[in-house]
């Protein structure tokens, strides 16, 4: 039987590998293209040894229309396209603004325009809860309008959901966008994982590299929140679980399962947890002491965010079926196997 072949972009990044594991384990043949600007192409080996094949891999730069292209001539026969290329630090969007609508919208339009010109009709985008700013009502469901975003870094994906919307309207594009909640923890062989290029920004890195003594102490931003113990809600969702949800989405559309030409789904848990609790379970799982601090609020948190995943496990039928200590424990897990690992 011939195998369905899935462009990944992105797909030595965090998401990406793990997508790639659920994906290639339903028989999918996978390539990916990374400009390997937030990872290594080192993971592709763990992504090896967990499926026994190792996805064909280009890095090159998706801003660069030619090297795409190019791409598309040596690569026929591709079904379906995850977008999941993109800068996606929200600080770093405040500095270099220009950097992030440079990178993540021309990268979009260029992969679109591929898309047209090789007659590839089915694309899967990583969009975020970001779009949503701070909802008024909670849950926060596909419906619930979004607000100005709080970075360049959202801009670019509010953008990107503008440019996908109104594309399908002219051509014969399939799209479903998916608005990842936080995404956290690790493949249970702990050989992929989160491996943030620097500094970390999320807070589960922070933790387990505060646990693990890369860092001095946690940094709790705010505890004076209107929340149950001031700290910041979030709804944390497996990694796992989101890269299941892709290759839902992707049947979905092979299939022709799709009502509109874009469709939207939250994934997220649909549980909030504040900051507090998460370090809670941490401890819990790790049988850790966390050193942490509570300080001033960050500039741009919303106090508290969740999904409503009713669209997503009715049309879908896609279920987060992980909960916090599993997400906690596998990062942790993951956090410890670095060292081994010894990545390039
Ligand atoms: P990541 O940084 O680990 O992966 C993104 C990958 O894209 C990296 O490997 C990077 O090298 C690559 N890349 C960036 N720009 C590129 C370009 N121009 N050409 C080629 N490759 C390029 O991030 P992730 O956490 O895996 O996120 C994947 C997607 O999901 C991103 O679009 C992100 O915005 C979105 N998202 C992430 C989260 C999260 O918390 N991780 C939440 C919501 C949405
Ligand atoms: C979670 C909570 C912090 C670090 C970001 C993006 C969003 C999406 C997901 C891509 C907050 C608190 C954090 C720390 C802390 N990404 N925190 N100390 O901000 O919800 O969302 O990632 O689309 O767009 O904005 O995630 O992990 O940074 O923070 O107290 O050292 O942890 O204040 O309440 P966030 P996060």
């Amino acid at each position: 039987m011939i195998k369905r072949r899935i462009l990944v972009t992105g797909g030595t990044g965090y998401i990406g590998t793990h997508t790639i594991v659920e994906l290639q384990a339903k028989g999918f043949e996978v390539i990916v293209i990374d400009s390997l600007v937030n990872s290594l192409s080192g993971v592709l080996n763990q992504v090896e040894q967990i499926s026994g094949t190792k996805p064909l891999f280009y890095e090159f730069d998706l801003c660069d229309k030619t090297a795409l292209e190019n791409l598309f001539t040596i690569e026929k026969n591709i079904d379906a396209i995850i977008h999941f290329a993109a800068l996606k630090a929200v600080g770093d969007s405040v500095e270099n603004p220009l950097l992030y609508y440079q990178n993540n919208m021309l990268s979009l339009m260029n992969v679109l325009d591929a898309m047209i010109k090789f007659k590839v009709k089915n694309i899967v985008f990583s969009s975020s809860c970001t779009v949503y700013g701070q909802p008024d009502s909670l849950p926060v469901s596909e419906e619930t309008p979004m607000k100005k975003p709080e970075s360049p870094y959202g801009q670019t994906k509010q953008m990107a959901e503008q440019i996908l919307s109104d594309v399908v309207k002219s051509t014969s594009l399939d799209v479903i966008s998916l608005r990842y909640f936080n995404p956290i923890g690790a493949h249970d062989s702990a050989l992929i994982g989160e491996y943030p290029i620097g500094a970390p920004n999320n807070l589960v890195p922070m933790i387990t590299q505060t646990a693990v003594g890369i860092r001095e102490k946690l940094l709790v931003f705010g505890d004076d929140y209107n929340t149950k113990d001031g700290s910041c809600i979030r709804d944390y969702i497996h990694v796992v679980d989101i890269a299941k949800a892709h290759v839902v989405a992707i049947e979905r559309l092979l299939e022709g399962k799709n009502k509109s030409n874009y469709e939207v789904f939250n994934l997220g848990t649909g549980f909030g947890f504040t900051v507090l609790e998460t370090i809670k379970a941490f401890e819990k799982v790790s049988q850790q002491k966390l050193n942490y601090e509570i300080t001033s609020r960050r500039t741009g948190d919303v106090e508290k965010v969740y999904a409503d995943t009713q669209l997503a496990n009715n049309e879908l039928g896609w279920k987060a079926e992980r909960d916090l200590e599993n997400m906690l424990l596998t990062a942790w897990n993951w956090q410890l196997n670095l060292k081994e690992l010894k990545l390039k």
